[in-house]
């Protein structure tokens, strides 16, 4: 059973996606024409012109929206599809629940013809929010051992550009 078939069933009524993260995703896609979401979920940032979302969990993908992207059920580490699959590919918020990055980073590059995009958060920056550095050091905490290191990632793609990262000093 994959981990959102448990801790996903009410995920569509209690996500709700933010106009400003949506923003910057949909700018990083720029003009591509054919998008798949990895690690897609219910499909929250989703532009209108994704083609596929690839997606473990069937939990997740029976709350799709009506009229949604079809969906594919598999993992971003062996992705079912053929090189060049689509113009671009988006990770949203899911590469810190993969099992191996290495591979689902391949996997990333391999199905997108022109463009990678990733979503996640920068611990070095995030554990130093205010929130959490003063009331709440146990999140901070349980984060660091989910996160995902900007520099790691950025170098598995290959050197790409961070955006909208801030000063982590
Ligand atoms: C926090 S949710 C984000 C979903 C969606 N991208 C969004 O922004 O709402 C993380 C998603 O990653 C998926 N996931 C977990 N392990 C995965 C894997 N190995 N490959 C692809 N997706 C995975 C989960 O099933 C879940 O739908």
């Amino acid at each position: 059973m994959a981990t959102y078939d448990r801790i996903g069933t009410t995920y569509s009524g209690t996500r709700r996606p933010d106009p400003r993260i949506a923003a910057r995703i949909h700018a990083a896609l720029g003009d591509a024409a054919t998008v798949i979401n990895v690690g897609a979920g219910t499909g929250s940032y989703e532009p209108p012109h994704t083609v596929l979302a690839v997606e473990p969990s069937a939990v997740m993908i029976a709350q799709r929206p009506a009229g949604s992207a079809p969906s594919l059920q598999a993992s971003a580490e062996s992705i079912p599809l053929a090189d060049n699959s689509a113009d671009a590919v988006m990770a949203v918020l899911t590469v810190h629940h993969w099992s191996d990055l290495e591979a689902g980073v391949g996997e990333l590059l391999r199905i997108a013809r022109r463009r990678v995009v990733v979503f996640t958060w920068d611990q070095t920056v995030y554990r130093k929010f205010w929130l959490l550095d003063e009331y709440l050091p146990e999140v901070a905490a349980f984060t660091g051992t989910r996160s995902v290191p900007v520099d790691r990632l950025t170098a598995l793609l290959g050197g790409a550009p961070h955006r909208d990262r801030p000063d982590p000093a």
